[in-house]
């Protein structure tokens, strides 16, 4: 193969640019070379992933005044990052879709003219580094060398990113084996975009105020991202690779990349069931896949397989969808995790965890809202400011999150890394919502499921920028993360449960219904295992489920009280209330984002809206009639 152009024209292959000898894939390094001479920077470190190496790069941004170094004795090898204020969560309107065509894009991404896009990045890009060191990331999703599994190289001037991806990714000098010469890998691009004038002082959270662009070039499978150091936008494997461009290749080669944990459900006689769920960014995905049954359920157990991101595939053998989870740490919402909502995040996060934006107690160890009842006294908060309970502020920023290894989790499951993955047998979809959602019901088959997944509703959360609180249609809680026109998504799903003789049965869930006066109406968390246990006994074909208006549900008493007896029928009538006008509303609503489709829209959508709006209906008059 040639030498680049860059390359050539500049020397900078064979100067000090050089690519170690272990890389043999000539392509790769061309479009290295590439990238070297557009963005100028100053130097290139060729990861390793060696523990090393991490550490070494933890010194360099603790002296660089990225990272606090975490009290040893209480949080053992952990870390402290505050970001910029303007950089703290995923901007859905700087995240572009750049497709060929814009009608492939669909109306629920930005999209822009590929070559026009590639004109604005490639100024934004040309000496974007300068002053900077340029991190060669290569990384594996999936377990490395596994059928499955999918090989990216991100190319990063951030430290705080090439550590991050050692723990989220399998990231490492092994990937080249995997590689090989000519292997398939997705360029990954990404620059804080914040250069250095010779002498300028840098600052410990560079990124750009005022130009952040978030791109996938589905075609070119290609990813690139500039302006901003925080989670989704920068740490590449996630959100933009694992979903947004393994969305569009898993739509070409027949499988699914899915924003859902998957769970081990294991009951007392070791029946081991896999289910995966479906729940938008912040919405208790992380606790609900490390949930811990509550003492009543003595023998149940739950395991951990991921809490964010599943590929599914259909397994030739058993002819059943099989999930991996292809990341390998968690990046989980820190406000609101304690010992009682998630004693196993707690435990996950005890040591080795990079934390990010939480508050900074006396002793050196992290806190956030939710963590304790009280407050510490003397906190430091997100931005580095002395804090008080009274001054007003959030101690932890509401998206503050942790960054730590999977393999650290006490629920982890004995599977989690088999490389043909966990057989599926029930698929969960749940939004937040205060008002019209029940607890749980089943959907009649595969297409209800699909369309009560497609039109899911959920109050937005601190996740993205947005405005919080506010309901918007959420599709398979895969709105932001779907590389292609959302419609076809749908379709998708349908032709997927056309194409397997028995696939999962699929359920709704709501954790998050209120009373008239904001409380929560079900007690959530542990007590979710209640909930799951009916669904697994209904995904073996052994519970009861009464079928009304939306889909099967349990009546009180097919749902195991032992331990919550003062959680009265009444109580659960409530929490799975479906009132008929608000759910006409509610379908009514459908409309809009079906209007926004409509190029797409599968056609089995109108039917099952026709019919759950016939069922919907009130009682005719002669039920009223008095004899
Ligand atoms: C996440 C998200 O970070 O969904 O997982 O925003
Ligand atoms: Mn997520």
């Amino acid at each position: 193969m040639e030498t680049p152009s860059y390359a050539r024209d500049k020397q900078l292959v064979g100067g000090a640019w050089e690519a170690p000898g272990y890389i043999k894939h000539r392509r790769l390094i061309g479009w290295i070379a590439d990238m070297v001479a557009l963005c100028k920077p100053d130097s290139v470190h060729w990861c390793d992933g060696s523990q090393e190496e991490y550490d070494q790069l933890c010194n360099l941004l603790v002296e660089k005044g990225t990272f606090i170094r975490l009290n040893d004795k209480l949080r053992p090898n952990s870390f402290l990052a505050r970001s910029d204020p303007s950089d703290v969560a995923r901007m859905e309107d700087r995240t572009f879709i750049c497709s060929l065509s814009r009608t492939e894009a669909g109306p629920t991404n930005n999209w822009v003219e590929p070559r026009q896009m590639h004109k604005t990045l490639n100024k934004l890009f040309d000496g974007c580094m300068r002053g900077r060191t340029m991190y060669v990331i290569p990384f594996s999703m999936g377990p490395l060398g596994s059928h499955i599994s999918y090989i990216g190289v991100q190319l990063s001037d951030s430290a705080y990113v090439a550590v991050n991806m050692r723990i989220m990714t399998r990231m490492g000098r092994a990937v080249y084996d995997v590689l090989g010469e000519d292997g398939q890998f997705v360029p990954c691009m990404h620059s804080v975009g914040m250069p250095l004038e010779p002498g300028q002082q840098d600052v410990p959270w560079p990124c750009s105020k005022d130009e952040k662009y978030i791109v996938h070039f589905p075609e070119e499978r290609s990813i690139w991202s500039y302006g901003s150091g925080y989670g989704g936008n920068a740490l590449l494997g996630k959100k933009c690779f694992a979903l947004r461009i393994a969305s569009n290749i898993a739509r070409d080669e027949g499988w699914m990349a899915e924003h859902m944990l998957i769970m081990g459900v294991e009951s007392p006689q070791g029946e081991k069931t896999y289910v995966a769920a479906a729940f938008p960014s912040a919405c208790g995905k992380t606790n609900f896949a490390m949930l811990i049954p509550p003492p009543a359920f003595e023998g149940w157990k739950v395991t951990t397989v991921g809490d964010d991101i599943a590929w599914i595939k259909l397994n030739s053998k058993d002819k059943k969808l099989h999930a991996i989870n292809p990341e390998a740490g968690f990046f989980g919402v820190a406000p609101g995790t304690n010992v009682k909502t998630n004693p196993n995040a707690m435990a996950t996060i005890s040591r080795n965890t990079i934390f990010t934006n939480v508050a900074l107690t006396p002793e050196g160890d992290v806190w956030w809202e939710g963590m304790t009842d009280t407050p510490p006294a003397n906190l430091i908060d997100w931005q580095g400011q002395p804090w008080t309970p009274d001054c007003g502020r959030k101690a932890a920023h509401p998206n503050a999150r942790f960054t730590v290894p999977a393999s650290q989790c006490p629920s982890i499951d004995p599977r989690w890394e088999d490389p043909e993955g966990v057989p599926i047998d029930a698929f969960i979809f749940g939004g937040r919502r205060s008002t019209v959602a029940p607890l749980v019901f089943q959907a009649f088959n595969w297409p209800y499921g699909v369309y009560f997944a497609a039109t899911m509703g959920s109050e937005m959360t601190a996740a993205a920028v947005g405005k919080i609180g506010e309901v918007r249609r959420d599709p398979f809680a895969m709105l932001p993360f779907a590389g292609y026109h959302m419609a076809s998504y749908i379709n998708h799903w349908l032709k997927i449960g056309r194409s397997i003789p028995n696939p999962p049965r699929i359920f709704l869930v709501n954790w998050f219904r209120k009373d008239e006066n904001g409380n929560y109406l079900w007690p959530g968390f542990g007590e979710n295992m209640r909930v799951l246990k009916w669904i697994v006994e209904r995904a073996h074909t052994r519970a009861a489920g009464l079928e009304m208006a939306l889909g099967r549900v349990p009546v009180y008493e097919d749902l195991d009280w032992r331990g919550l007896e003062n959680f009265t029928r009444e109580d659960f009538e409530r929490v799975m209330s479906v009132d008929r006008e608000l759910w006409k509303n509610e379908i009514l609503s459908h409309e809009e984002l079906f209007i926004k489709l409509y190029d797409r829209l599968p056609k089995e959508m109108l039917y099952v809206r026709g019919l759950l709006l016939s069922s919907l209906w009130s009682e005719p008059e002669w039920v009223d009639r008095q004899e």
